[in-house]
């Protein structure tokens, strides 16, 4: 049965993702991410999804042996393409989140930017295990998420905006039993106009803690963002301790070593 991740980003989205943060603002990603992951040269680190290597790129420049997989060819072409271009060295794999298949080969993995609670409860969990696995011993998975907590408080069930020269109209729904949030996105450009539905999980900090545990691990640092604007390494930490009012939660989780870390 088809996803609805299978063709949203295939199409008008794919004119929309390089336009929704300024370099200055990638700058920023790939600094907190190196923060919060404590990334040194040498170290090899999955992106997951990567989506066109926004940020795989940049942390490869900087000496990290960067992995970046992703399930929209298009985005992967694109990311290879850049890479050789900027003759950076990185690998990329085209493959759906929850199917890799690495055992203890990164000391990090992140899930960045709108990208984690796309599945089933047990899909999410399955990605979870997944990432859990393909880390080494002591391994830090960062992953960013929607906070259940403010969007219950701050639910806006329309939106518009322009990205780039695409129209973007949102129609949201709240579905507080099963923690979703389904938006009915049309984007415009021009004469072509296209309507997908998004539906995505949202966390509590108390329900990613207790996800995250299940999947394995352990030590989870929980950090809040209250826009993605707002994510500026230089404060200290770069970005505050998770409340009800942030809308984004960063959480930080480690692989332990030792018994607990065989899966
Ligand atoms: C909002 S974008 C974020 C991309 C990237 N992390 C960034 O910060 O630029 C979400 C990405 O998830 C990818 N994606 C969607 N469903 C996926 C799946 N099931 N497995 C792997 N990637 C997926 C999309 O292709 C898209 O690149």
């Amino acid at each position: 049965m088809a996803e609805w991740f299978d063709n949203f980003f295939s199409g008008i989205y794919a004119k929309v993702l390089p336009n929704v943060f300024s370099d200055k603002d990638t700058t920023h990603h790939v600094h907190i991410v190196k923060r919060l992951l404590r990334l040194r040269k040498g170290q090899s680190v999955l992106d997951v999804p990567c989506g066109m290597g926004r940020l795989t790129i940049p942390l490869a420049k900087m000496g990290v042996e960067m992995t970046g997989v992703d399930l929209t060819a298009p985005y992967i072409r694109r990311a290879r393409g850049d890479a050789k271009k900027q003759g950076v060295n990185a690998r990329f794999i085209q493959s759906d989140m929850r199917d890799i298949d690495f055992d203890a080969e990164f000391h990090a993995a992140f899930n960045w930017f709108g990208s984690f609670g796309y599945f089933s409860d047990a899909g999410n969990l399955e990605f979870c295990k997944r990432v859990f696995r393909a880390l080494r011993p002591g391994g830090k998975f960062l992953v960013e998420a929607i906070n259940r907590s403010w969007i219950v408080s701050h639910f806006r069930p329309a939106g518009e905006q322009t990205i780039g020269r695409v129209k973007i109209i949102q129609r949201s729904r709240l579905r507080r039993r099963s923690s979703r949030v389904e938006t009915t996105w049309t984007f415009s450009q021009g004469k072509t106009t296209e309507t997908h539905t998004s539906n995505m999980r949202m966390y509590t900090a108390a329900d990613i803690r207790a996800l995250l545990r299940i999947a394995g691990f352990r030590e989870i640092d929980l950090f809040g963002a209250h826009r993605f604007a707002d994510i500026k390494p230089s404060a200290n930490p770069p970005v505050g301790r998770l409340t009800r009012h942030h809308h984004r939660i960063i959480a930080v989780a480690t692989k332990p070593k030792g018994k607990g870390g065989r899966r």
